[in-house]
Parts: structure tokens; sequence; C-alpha cells
């Protein structure tokens, strides 16, 4: 156990729980949760229960979801990425994206795991299951994890394959990335558990090592129906691309399963042969001796959902914090933002929170720290609640203003520690960037239900889920919901539940980096 006392002060009080402004905000935030729970529960069945019969019973197939838990050691917590993504675009609803991805433990070592869901529109990939993946992989390579890829997909949408084919972040980065990882000495392995037609063939192939099933892998550029058109020929599935003819003939796939759950003990089995195993991120591994001394759930009366009040930030840092300790940095200078070192689960964070608008002087504190935790090698954790009105006195605070932020975006671009940003209200315009936003690669990025992310405010006031189109075609604020749909973020949680996700994430970005 830490001596926490030595220079740290215990932040947060006791909340009067009986006061009309608490009691509002828990009433209006337990909506907002209830909405979150509706809107993640409506990602878990993919294409609905008549596609997902189809796919067991007719195709003989696994679920997604049942593959994981297969894939995945029985107590492993599956911290899941943007299970939001896909909701309510502008071409319709695809549930989790048509991919889940997420982090979990395999074998003991933890992996990044991505799995196609054939029952939306047959696995083929949606813009947005383009970009699930290519954040799926991004995390893999910033945090240095292995990553498992179950294949089973019709390759590109095609109604949709000029919005995923010739661009830069488009369909051949997913190959690209996976060479790049191998020359990283990433780990990447695919499971070739159904379809892996056009694109889909390369997934397989520019892994490490793949596995793939009889009688259920398929592996081709195209299907038999286009065999027949273009030469007349008839061939089965598996003549033109199945198991035997991949294992024995062409050696595109590595490992002969004899069904899908042989393929997934083969995957564990060539996990185990990698790096080292995972302490800390079982549920009963996870030391309540730390917990804060105030209440988390208590957070839902403190936090305005409508966003236009300031928050108490040291009650929310009190109760995110072990024993709700934290030790400040120039606690009398740019009091706009708070920073200084916490402790999570026993290990030493910088932390760093926004308390008004990041002024200048905030700024260049922010700056000041974050070049401190660099050489201390302490991650860092950003509470981004930025404010919106930019109020200055005159053109000349307006300048130094710019001048500060811009060397805490400096700073925070170049810094090469963990980064983990929560956007707890505000995330607008370059206070966004400066607080690690998205642009600033944090290893993960969540939003609480509340946040808005923009770049700018409209006074608009509106939280209600994916309703504020209006709002994002004019280019306000958009809601966390609408945000993690578009994949903007890793996923949208509760502020009860944020102390184990910080833990979860930073044990995966410390996993397996050479410093800190
Ligand atoms: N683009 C658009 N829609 C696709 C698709 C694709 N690449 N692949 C499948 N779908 C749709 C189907 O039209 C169907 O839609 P519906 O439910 O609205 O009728 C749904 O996904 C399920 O496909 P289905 O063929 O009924 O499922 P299946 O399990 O029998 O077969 C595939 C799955 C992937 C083998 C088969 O759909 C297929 O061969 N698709 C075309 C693959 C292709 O040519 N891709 C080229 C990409 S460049």
């Amino acid at each position: 156990m830490r001596n926490f006392r030595r220079l740290s002060i215990v932040v947060g009080s006791r909340v009067n729980d009986s006061t009309p402004t608490y009691r509002a905000n828990v009433r209006e935030n337990a909506t907002t949760a209830e909405q979150l729970e509706r809107a993640t529960a409506a990602s878990r069945v993919g294409g609905g229960p008549k596609a997902i019969e189809r796919h067991t019973r007719q195709s003989g197939k696994l679920f997604v979801r049942d593959r994981l838990r297969l894939l995945l050691d029985p107590t492993s917590p599956f911290l899941e990425l943007s299970p939001l993504a896909g909701i309510d675009l502008p071409y319709g609803n695809v549930p989790s994206g048509g991919v889940v991805a997420g982090i979990g433990k395999i074998s003991g070592r933890l992996c990044v795991v991505m799995a196609n869901d054939a029952t939306v529109k047959g696995g083929s990939v949606f813009p947005i299951t383009l970009k699930k993946q290519l954040r799926a992989q991004d995390i893999a390579m910033r945090n240095r994890l292995p990553l498992v890829t179950l294949v089973d997909s019709g390759g590109a949408f095609l109604p949709l394959q000029a919005e995923i084919f010739p661009d830069r972040e488009h369909g051949g980065r997913v190959f690209y990335n996976q060479a790049i990882m191998s020359s990283m000495r990433i780990p990447v392995i695919a499971v070739v558990c159904g379809s892996c037609t056009a694109g889909a063939a390369y997934i397989p192939t520019m892994s490490q090592e793949a596995i793939m099933v009889k009688g259920l892998g398929s592996l081709y550029l195209g299907g038999p129906p286009l065999v027949k058109a273009a030469t007349g020929e008839d061939i089965s599935v598996e003549e033109l691309g199945g198991a035997d003819l991949h294992c024995r003939v062409s050696g595109c796939t590595d490992h002969y399963a004899e069904n899908e759950e042989d393929a997934l003990e083969t995957t564990k089995n060539i996990i185990s042969t990698i790096g080292h195993e995972v302490t800390g991120w079982d549920e009963e591994e996870i030391d309540s001796e730390y917990s804060p001394l105030w209440d988390p759930t208590e957070m839902r009366g403190l936090v305005p959902p409508s966003n236009d009040h300031r928050f108490p930030m040291l009650d929310i840092i009190g109760r995110l914090v072990d024993k709700s300790r934290f030790q400040p940095f120039k606690e009398k200078f740019g009091r706009e933002l708070i920073a200084g070192s916490a402790w999570l689960y026993g290990r030493t964070v910088g932390l760093l929170a926004n308390d008004g608008p990041l002024t200048e002087q905030a700024a260049y504190k922010g700056a000041h720290f974050i070049q401190i935790c660099e050489n201390k090698k302490l991650p860092m954790i950003f509470l981004q609640n930025t404010g919106h009105e930019e109020k200055f006195s005159d053109a000349a605070e307006a300048a130094r203003t710019i001048a500060a932020r811009s060397h805490m975006m400096r700073r925070v671009a170049t810094a090469t520690v963990p980064k983990i940003t929560i956007v707890i209200g505000d995330g607008i315009g370059s206070a966004n960037f400066a607080m690690c936003g998205q642009t600033a690669r944090p290893n993960f990025l969540y939003l609480w239900p509340n946040a808005r992310i923009g770049l700018c405010d409209l006074q608009s006031q509106n939280t209600d889920v994916i309703s504020d189109k209006d709002d994002a075609r004019r280019g306000a604020a958009f809601s966390a919901f609408h945000s993690s749909s578009r994949v903007y973020d890793d996923g949208v949680i509760l502020p009860e539940t944020t102390r184990k996700i910080l833990h979860l994430s930073l044990t995966a970005a410390l996993q397996n980096q050479s410093h800190c």
C-alpha cells in the first residue's frame, strides 16, 4: 500500500444529496444512463433475432458474441471499444458498426480483438466498419498489443464502395497496418470463421498466422456465382477457397481447424507462446483497498447534464482517484486548470482537469506539467470540460492565449507517455486539442453521456440521443451519442464506471511499454 499522505491532500467532500439541484441532476443523468443502456443493448443483438437464427441454425456458425466468449479467458473483463458505432448514420443503422472490437485476455495475455458480425449484411464493410477497424488497429499499435481478427465478411459493402476504397484511411490501410504491426513485432493473428470475400481475403493472408475452419471458412476474391458469370464454370465454395485448399495447396492459411471451437483453441495456443501474462486485469485482482473516500455514484448528482454549469472538479477527482488523494502542482497559478499527481489502483498518474476556460496561465501550467509527466514517465489522464465561452478583455489577451495554447498543444502532441482522455463535459474548440482530444492521439478517449464535442457552441442545450442532427450539420457541438456512433471516440462511459475503465485502459497501455 502506498504512503498516500506524503505531500498529497484529500480532495472532494461529502455531498448534500437533498438539494434540488443534486436531485435534478441525479434524475436527468439516470435518464441518460438508461438511454446508454438501451443503445448498448441494441448494439449487442447485431442484425437481430432472425439474422442470428439464420447465421447459427442454417449456416451452422457461432454468433460473434459467442465466438468472443469462447476465445477470451472466462474471468476476463472485455473492454469493448465503440459499441455505439453505426447508430443512425446517413446510410442507416449498422449495429456495432458491423464489427465488435475490444481488449480482453486470451491465455493470460491482453489482446485487441476484432470480429466481424456476419448477421449485419453478411459482415460486409461499411465506411463505419472500416473506421472502427482502423481505430482498433491503431489501439493495438499504440499500446503494442497483439491483434486477433475473427473474419466473417463479404468484403466491401458494395453500394458504398466508393467511400471505402480510394483514400489513405480507406480499405487498403487495414492491410498496410497489418504489415506495419508485424514490422513492430506486434503479433497479428486471423481466424477464418466464415466468408473472406474480396478485400477481406487479405486479412488472413496479411496476418502472421491464420487459422481456417473446415466447411465454414472460405477465402477468395470472387465467389462461385462470379466465377460462373465470368467463365461459365461450376465450382463449389470448398473447391474455390475452402480450408483444404488453403491449408494444403495454396498455403494462404497455416492451421486447419475441424470446427470453430477447435480454431479458437488453436488461437489460444498461439497466443500462449507470446509475451507474458497480465496481472491486475480480472475483477478479483482489482484491489478495493485503494477505493476513493467518496462514493463514485454521487457524481451523477454533481454533473449537470445540460452542461451550462461548471463542475465541482475537485469533487469529481476525489471520486476517481485512490483514497481521494491528490498532489497539486502550481495550485495557485492558472487555477482554471487543475494539475497534479494522483494514484489509480496504486499506479501514479499525472492528472489534468479543466476548471474553467483554458486561459493563458492555465495553458502554460498545462504545458509545464505535461513536460514533468514526460520526464517522470508518468501516464497522463485528461479530464476535459473546456467550457465554451471565449471572452477576452482585449486583442492582446486573445493573442497571448493562442500562444499559450499552442505551447500546450505542442507538449501534448509530442508526449510519448500513455495518454487517456475523458471528456466529462464540453470538449470545444482549441482547448479540446490542448487537452488531448482525438487529434493528439490519446491511447484511449471516452465520453460521459453529457459530453459535447465541437468547434464552437451554438448555445444548444440539446443532449438527446442522436437528436442533434441539425446542430451537427451546422458544425456545432455534437452529443456524446452522435460522436460515438461515428467513432470519434472509444465509447460512452458512465461517471461511476470511469475509475474501472481508466484502470483497464491504463493496464492495457502499460502492459507492453518499455517506459513507465
Ligand atoms: N455488399 C452489400 N451487401 C452485401 C454484401 C456486400 N459485399 N455481402 C452480403 N450482403 C448482404 C446481402 O445482400 C444480404 O442482404 P439482405 O439481408 O438485405 O438480403 C445480407 O448481406 C446477407 O447476405 P446473404 O448472401 O443472404 O448471406 P450468406 O450468409 O448466404 O452469404 C456472403 C454471405 C458474404 C458469402 C454472400 O452474401 C456474398 O457472397 N456476398 C457478396 C460478396 C462480394 O461479392 N463482395 C465483393 C466486395 S468488393
